[in-house]
């Protein structure tokens, strides 16, 4: 069974569909502690299935590199075996990187290497990109560089505003997510930070 510590930092509806997916006895990961950077809406999700939370505000350090390692610390506390950023809305310290990864994984609204960074969603629609998606990968110390482990495709609708592609491209994620990590769990998949396996499905999508 694998132990996953998961960061959030809005609403958690990806956390929410990892925390049903392991209340199955059959899907092979836990979540053991949930971690975020504010008082995210989403903690609520984990306080209902009854896992831990806490919050380590980069504000009540002197450094981003004094966060990270906080926030290290407290995830080693909890034993995890995978860490996995379910919309963590910041960048991870090298340091953290360096201890966790590539036992570390994020997923991110957009077809990486396209639209990295906090805003993929409005970028993808400013770009007038026809199609946009889902990526989840393993973290490096890049900003959503880290090599690609699933990829789904979303096709823009003509006229749709962000909220309403997000909230699309956030129902192909959640499966996405929870998929990837049960093939991590079961050595179906590899993480390995020099030999990414590429998987890209053809769209439409809903
Ligand atoms: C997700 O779409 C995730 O990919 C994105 O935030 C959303 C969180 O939704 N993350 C990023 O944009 C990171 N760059 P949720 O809180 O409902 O799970």
């Amino acid at each position: 069974m694998l132990s996953l510590a998961v960061l959030i930092s809005g609403g958690g509806s990806n956390l929410k569909a990892l925390l049903d997916a392991a209340a199955d006895p059959d899907y092979p990961a836990r979540i053991v502690a949930v971690f975020a950077d504010t008082d995210a809406p989403g903690l609520a999700h984990a306080a209902a299935a009854g896992v831990p939370t806490a919050v380590v505000r980069p504000s009540d350090f002197p450094s981003r590199d004094a966060w990270g390692e906080a926030l290290a610390e407290g995830i080693r506390a909890t034993g995890a075996g995978l860490v996995v950023s379910a919309g963590l809305m910041r960048i991870l310290p090298a340091g953290f990187v360096r201890a966790f990864s590539p036992r570390l994984i994020n997923t991110h609204p957009a077809l990486l290497p396209l639209y990295p960074g906090a805003h993929a969603v409005r970028d993808a629609l400013a770009a007038g990109a026809v199609e946009t998606g889902v990526t989840v990968h393993i973290i490096d110390e890049g900003v959503d560089t880290g090599p690609v482990l699933r990829q789904e495709r979303v096709a823009v609708r003509a006229g749709e505003s962000e909220s309403e592609l997000h909230e699309r491209i956030k129902r192909v994620e959640r499966p996405l997510l929870v998929d990837t990590v049960r093939d991590i769990a079961t050595g179906a998949l590899t993480l390995s930070a020099a030999e990414p396996e590429h998987t890209t499905t053809p769209y439409p999508h809903p």
